[in-house]
């Protein structure tokens, strides 16, 4: 059976081809992306308008170099998956109408995907697949969560952050220091000039016992220390600033996670979501869990970020099971807020 995924949440327009047979791993025949990242950086942050506008433009040619790099006829696809939530509600809309229509005129069902859902099951996409149970550390833009994964939508929610998400804080941080958007990797990029030591920025939370996070003094506490310096801080300063940012960030993420772990007794970790391409945030969890002897399973580093193929797996992955994609109203129901248990 051949799975269309078709992804529009946020600022990438994401196409894929997945093929599933039995009981065997979905295998990803060809998958196409566009970042708007440039657009958007003019304004330092997405502007939701135009990131509609723009998924308008980008998904048909995407699904054309989808359907001939996988050297697919349009009428083999058996199902149309897409992103119904969370995210933007005019730029899910895109993805919603062009799966529904596609649907419609190929005669085949649509199923609406759940986006975290796409980041915690993507590293089945990498050639060293996990095994249910897990735990998930999910760090996105607009997520920060710490799951229990049992199965295929079988999810519990252990910890989350109570206000910025890692990836904001990444974001925010960048945007004090000038850099561009999306900020977390032009942060990391700096901050391998710099010492992480620098500066002791706050890591709250850090000992509560709980697995909640918190990271919207993180910005505060860099736009305090950034003025101290002056209007124009050198280069070693904002690369010290960038390194400390960073590391108070990653500190906070390693330690709920391997308290996680501790707590669950769960011996697989999986990382995913934006953050999770983060080089140190990586390195610190390979070596927790090498000390604590767990296996930890990323995505493949080109789908850590948001794509079309997460989506058209966690579709293919749910139809394996028998699940029910959920009742929705109209071919137009997306879910700008949609928790991630009660899919
Ligand atoms: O998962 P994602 O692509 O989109 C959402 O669903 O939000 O995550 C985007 C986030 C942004 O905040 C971006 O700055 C961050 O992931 N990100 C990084 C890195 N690459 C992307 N943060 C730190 N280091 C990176 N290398
Ligand atoms: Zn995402």
């Amino acid at each position: 059976m051949k799975v269309l995924g078709i992804e529009s949440s946020c600022d990438e327009t994401g196409v894929a081809l997945v093929e599933v047979d039995g009981p065997e791993t979905p295998r990803l025949l060809a998958h196409a992306l566009h970042s708007q990242a440039d657009m958007h950086q003019a304004y330092g942050g997405v502007v939701p308008e135009l990131a509609s506008r723009d998924h308008v433009r980008r998904v048909i040619p995407l699904l054309r170099q989808v359907l001939a790099e996988a050297a697919c006829d349009i009428k083999a696809v058996d199902r149309v998956a897409y992103t119904r939530g969370p995210g933007l509600a005019g730029a899910l809309l895109v993805g919603a109408g062009v799966a529904e229509a596609l649907g419609l005129a190929l005669g085949v069902p649509t199923l609406g995907v759940h986006h975290l859902e796409g980041h915690l099951l993507s590293p089945f996409l990498s050639d060293d697949p996990p095994q249910f149970p897990f735990i998930a550390l999910l760090v996105s833009g607009g997520h920060t969560q710490l799951m229990q994964v049992d199965g295929v939508g079988r999810y519990v929610l252990l910890g989350e952050t109570i206000d910025d998400a890692a990836g904001e804080a990444f974001d925010k941080s960048a945007k004090l220091l000038g850099l561009g958007y999306p900020g977390g990797p032009a942060l990391a990029l700096l901050a391998e000039q710099g010492r992480d030591d620098a500066y002791a920025l706050p890591r709250p939370l850090l000992h509560s016992g709980r697995l909640d996070f918190s990271f919207a003094g993180l910005k505060t506490a860099v736009m305090v220390r950034l003025r101290a310096l002056g209007p124009d801080p050198g280069e070693r300063q904002r690369a010290d600033m960038a390194a400390s940012a960073q590391a108070a960030i990653v500190d906070v993420l390693v330690a709920k996670t391997e308290r996680a772990l501790k707590d669950s007794g769960l011996q697989r970790l999986v990382v995913a979501g934006g953050v999770g391409a983060n080089r140190r945030l990586r390195s610190r969890l390979d070596a927790m869990a090498a000390r604590r002897g767990l296996k930890v399973h990323y995505p493949p580093l080109a789908l850590c970020t948001d794509n079309g193929a997460m989506i058209a797996l966690a579709a293919a992955m749910r139809l394996q099971q028998g699940l029910d994609p959920g009742r929705r109203a109209g071919p137009f129901d997306v879910r700008p807020r949609w928790p991630l248990d009660q899919i």
